[in-house]
């Protein structure tokens, strides 16, 4: 469950790295560390959002983790979508909650980013799992969980169903803004490392992070409340950190040097010291 850290052998290494790969290598002793690479709603900025197309893309990028949105349809299937309504990403309208699978599946979820993508369709939870399980890792936030009571239960059972509520060596990690959703998960998933999403600075006290480490494993903010110190806090209580969403060079940089442990991003080629 540990994040690989790649040992150099001191200045001989280093002296091998690129000068990219050299930026982050420790100062005194070679250390490489490696930072998850997360392809946002998959590969995002060159594919259009949740889809295959942008998961494949994510993958093929040498992405470590591929991130969905799981929601659910009226007639109860969990698909993959990051808005509450199909409007901004589909050629329908409508709350996903309100269509039911047969009317979402028809929805045409790529032309709006490019012709080329025309007829992508928005994918189920189950599809993501069964195409990607074992090649790549998924960050499963549950999307709006309020909106979709059960949802937890719902999701545990796909995961049981393919054996992937065992220690997978954080390849599974599942998040949310809702901390009582993920508190719910955490009961019925106890072997899956859960995260907790926030942009709020209020989380980051010493007493809301105290209590995030009872339950989560993961303490997972947008990049602008991000320093040092709340890097060091959050390890110092036995979680990791991943940050989001990162959409320019500048940020990604920001986010290795501050350490954290995983950057969420819709350019996985912003971030990958491997290049
Ligand atoms: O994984 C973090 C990130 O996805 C949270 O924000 O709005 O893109 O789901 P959002
Ligand atoms: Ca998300």
């Amino acid at each position: 469950m540990k994040k690989a850290i790649v040992i150099g052998a001191g200045l001989v290494f280093s002296l091998l790295l690129s000068p990219f790969q050299q930026a982050f290598a420790a100062e005194t002793t070679g250390e490489l560390r490696k930072v998850d690479n997360v392809a946002h709603r998959g590969a995002a900025g060159y594919a259009p959002e949740t889809t295959i197309a942008a998961f494949d893309k994510g993958v093929e990028m040498k992405a470590d983790y591929i991130e969905i949105d799981v929601q659910r349809s009226m007639d109860g299937e969990l698909v993959i979508i990051h808005d509450t309504t199909v409007d901004r990403t589909t050629d329908g309208t409508g709350s996903v909650k309100d269509l039911a699978f047969g009317q979402i599946r028809s929805l045409d979820a790529g032309s709006w980013k490019g012709e080329e993508f025309k007829g992508e369709k928005i994918p189920t939870f189950d599809e993501i799992l069964d195409r990607y399980h074992g090649k790549v890792g998924i960050l499963i936030e549950l999307k709006a969980p309020e909106l979709y009571p059960g949802i937890e239960a719902q999701v545990a059972k796909k995961l049981k169903e393919r054996n992937l509520d065992k220690p997978q060596n954080e390849k599974i990690i599942i998040q949310s803004f809702n901390f009582e959703s993920m508190k719910k998960t955490n009961s019925l998933l106890p072997k899956v490392p859960i995260g907790v999403l926030t942009s709020n600075r209020a989380h980051i006290t010493e007493q809301a992070l105290k209590e995030f480490a009872t339950y989560a494993d993961y303490f997972n903010p947008s990049y602008g409340i991000v320093s040092k110190e709340l890097v060091d806090q959050v390890h110092s209580l036995g979680m990791k950190i991943q940050s989001w969403t990162v959409r320019s060079q500048e940020a990604a940089d920001f986010l290795l040097e501050m350490n954290v442990d995983g950057i969420i991003t819709d350019y996985p080629d912003y971030v990958d010291p491997r290049k």
